[in-house]
């Protein structure tokens, strides 16, 4: 196998399982966060992305993809209901989201969990150069760092969550929780979207595993692990430049005639997950159609929710409540051709996606907890006339920076519904100033930003990142 001196690995492969008409492979945008993220940065890097390709079975042979080489590994059907379904996705999953589901312990997901890790370490330790650089992601795979280790101590190894690391009072719960610390702390920096959840790992560390801790520093045994909140984020400029191509301002203007040429319209777009405060959401809205406060047709709801881990129980209860929801909303409240919910569970390509940004006046963003929220980033990237109001969570990790935007707590109704119309009712200069100031940020703590900030952490030297820019 040909060796990388950067090493991604993360639980899925960002490449499509299929092939584009012309034969080639396309980069898959699949609807979440990690992807999206990293899809920019790595094209014609010579990078190795380590991931599963989707299915079950033997691994396909993939080709490079922009010069990034595709080392797939595979899951067997016991696997994906085991790993990934059952310990990723349902007792980490909803564990280090605030327990919003109540997370379930199973010692058969925790065997398939070290199975697949150690399955996806040895992937990773072909695939890395001699002293190169893996850069383990998210939940999935907490115990590569170090499994890794053991199987190539000359390799620095970074690890990144993407999604949130809960209080210790929760994560207290987990059956296994010594091993996957310990699993974590086999990387040299571990990074986490915010501050507090570096702090909540280092008391982890301290009162599980006794080691010596500060929210910068962890010491184990001859090592000292560096912790720290690296708030992930998109890319500004292609956003930007796509929301200013002709192509997509008039596909904009055409689906807001489409949608009858409303005064107001209010976007979400999430994948169907408990997490994302759907339901909540939904609730608000019918609340203030109710009241009066809100009337079909002057205003339209667009709800993007496209469907995500089927198989996994929470989420098959989720899509058939959200779909009564939206059935119930619609035949109380809309008219024959002006719907008061537009319902949506189609993936888009991102220019169909950021005409929607376009059209949207207020971007209802109200996650009950979420690591970051990239959908947040993308609308206000997409503004590039500082207009629309963003309605956000306090609960995602896109408030920690965007803090002109409309601050709600999605588990209070009234206050989701204040929000709601305060967003809806703002003045166009009040509007205006708060997409200006969390635009301007944007463009300051882009994705480039992000993982310069990152690996120039993980390689104190440089050494790495020389050797990968003069490849
Ligand atoms: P999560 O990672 O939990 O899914 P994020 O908001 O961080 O949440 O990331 C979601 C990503 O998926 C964003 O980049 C968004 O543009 C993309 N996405 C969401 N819904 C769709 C959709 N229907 N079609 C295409 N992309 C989508
Ligand atoms: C979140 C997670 C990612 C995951 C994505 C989509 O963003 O942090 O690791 O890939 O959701 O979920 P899926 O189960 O489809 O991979």
């Amino acid at each position: 196998m040909r060796q990388s001196p950067l090493v991604v690995v993360a639980n899925r492969l960002p490449i499509d399982d299929n092939l584009a008409p012309d034969g080639a492979f396309e980069w898959r945008r699949s609807p979440g966060g990690l992807v999206s993220a990293l899809h920019p940065l790595l094209r014609h890097t010579p990078a190795a992305w380590v991931g599963w390709a989707g299915g079950t079975g033997p691994a396909p042979h993939l080709p490079d993809v922009d010069g990034v080489r595709m080392h797939a590994v595979p899951l067997t059907g016991d696997d994906l209901r085991d790993h990934e379904e059952g310990f990723a996705n349902a007792t980490l999953w909803p564990l280090y989201h605030d327990a919003v589901e109540q997370p379930e312990y199973h010692r058969r997901w925790w065997e398939a969990y070290q199975r697949v890790n150690q399955r996806f370490a040895e992937a990773a330790a072909a695939a890395a150069e001699p002293d190169g650089l893996v850069w383990v992601q998210d939940y999935h795979l907490q115990l590569v760092p170090g499994l890794l280790r053991e199987l190539r101590p000359d390799l620095r190894i970074g690890f990144f969550l993407h999604v949130s690391f809960p209080p210790p009072e929760l994560f207290m719960q987990l059956p296994r929780r010594a091993e996957l610390l310990r699993g974590m702390l086999g990387a040299d920096l571990i990074g986490f979207q915010r501050a507090q959840a570096a702090h909540n790992f280092a008391q982890l560390a301290a009162q599980v595993l006794e080691l010596p801790a500060t929210d910068r520093r962890i010491g184990v045994g001859e090592r000292v692990v560096r912790i720290g909140a690296f708030p992930i984020s998109i890319d500004t400029a292609e956003m930007a430049a796509l929301a200013a191509r002709p192509d997509v301002t008039d596909r904009a203007r055409r689906l807001r005639q489409d949608l009858g040429s409303p005064e107001r319209v209010i976007l979400s777009v999430d994948r169907m997950d408990y997490t994302k405060g759907i339901e909540q959401r939904l609730k608000a809205y019918r609340e203030l159609l109710a009241s009066g406060d809100v009337k079909v047709p002057d205003t339209v709801l667009v709800q993007v929710a496209v469907p995500s881990r089927n198989r996994v129980a929470h989420h098959q209860i989720l899509r058939d409540r959200v779909e009564h929801q939206v059935g119930r909303i619609n035949g109380e409240f809309g008219r024959v051709g002006e719907p008061a919910i537009h319902y949506l569970t189609q993936p888009f390509d991102r220019a169909e996606l950021v005409a929607l940004y376009r059209v949207a006046d207020v971007m209802a963003v109200t996650p009950l907890r979420d690591g970051m929220n990239l959908v947040a980033k993308e609308y206000v990237a997409a503004r590039v006339d500082d207009t629309g109001a963003l309605l956000l969570s306090e609960f995602a990790g896109a408030a920690a920076e965007l803090e002109q935007a409309y601050l709600v707590n999605p588990h209070d109704l009234d206050g989701l519904k204040q929000g709601l119309l305060a967003a809806l009712r703002a003045t166009p200069e009040d509007v205006a100033a708060r997409m200006r100031a969390m635009r301007e940020h944007l463009r300051r703590n882009d994705i480039q930003a992000w993982a310069r900030s990152y690996l120039s952490a993980l390689d104190a030297s440089g050494s790495l990142l020389r050797r990968l820019t003069t490849t």
